[in-house]
């Protein structure tokens, strides 16, 4: 308990340091809430060999939350710009394909990968992408539905609660969205799908 609650402690100091270095690109001032993480790790994939891709995992909020619901470790590829964050998430989940890097790269990241990553089931997504210019955002939407699985799902949050289609996700189809309160600050969670459900 007092083990959790220091790495619980350094995570959120980790955080607020790198905040304070880069606001804009950290995007936010603390990890995701455990309610948060958990919305996002609702939509692992069925089948349970194929892989998710996690885009900002930072200090491993949603990462931990992926494996609590039954993400293999060594299904798991993240990729975080930040090399201390990417660093610690190395230790702590030794199993995973944790690359330092943009995930705006992820086609060339994954391509360089030892064993080739087939089946990506899901992409898993805290990036800040309102921080990020409008075709931008658009860009990175293109190699996500580049890489994802036709059945597969793209899961995004946002501090924009009004708006259920964030930037770039035109080309996906909205298949659920919901606001997560227990959170700082309160974040929509938003579900897009490769292909139409009927
Ligand atoms: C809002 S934080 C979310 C961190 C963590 N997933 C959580 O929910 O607590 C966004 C994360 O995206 C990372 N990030 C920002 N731009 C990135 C980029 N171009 N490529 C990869 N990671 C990026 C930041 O370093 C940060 O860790």
């Amino acid at each position: 308990m007092a083990k959790k609650l220091m790495a619980a402690l350094a995570d959120s100091s980790m955080f607020l340091r790198e905040w304070l270095a880069n606001p804009l690109r950290v995007g936010a001032v603390a990890p995701s809430s455990p309610k948060l993480a958990a919305a996002m790790a609702e939509w692992l994939p069925a089948d349970p060999e194929n892989y998710v891709l996690e885009l900002g995992p930072g200090t491993g909020a949603v990462t931990q939350a992926l494996i609590k619901y039954g993400l293999r470790e060594d299904r798991l590829v993240a990729i975080e710009r930040n090399p201390n964050m990417a660093d610690l998430l190395r230790k702590r989940f030794p199993q995973a394909r944790i690359i330092t890097g943009d995930a705006w790269q992820l086609d060339h990241l994954l391509q360089r990968c030892q064993t080739p990553i087939a089946h990506v089931g899901a992409v898993i997504s805290s990036l800040p992408l309102l921080n990020f210019p409008p075709d931008q955002a658009e860009s990175l939407a293109v190699k996500i539905q580049s890489v994802l699985h036709p059945h597969g799902n793209w899961v995004q949050y946002s501090y924009n609660l009004g708006k259920k289609q964030p930037r770039g996700a035109n080309r996906f189809h909205l298949h659920a969205s919901k606001i997560v309160w227990l959170n700082l600050p309160p974040a929509r969670v938003s579900v897009y799908a490769k292909t139409k459900r009927g």
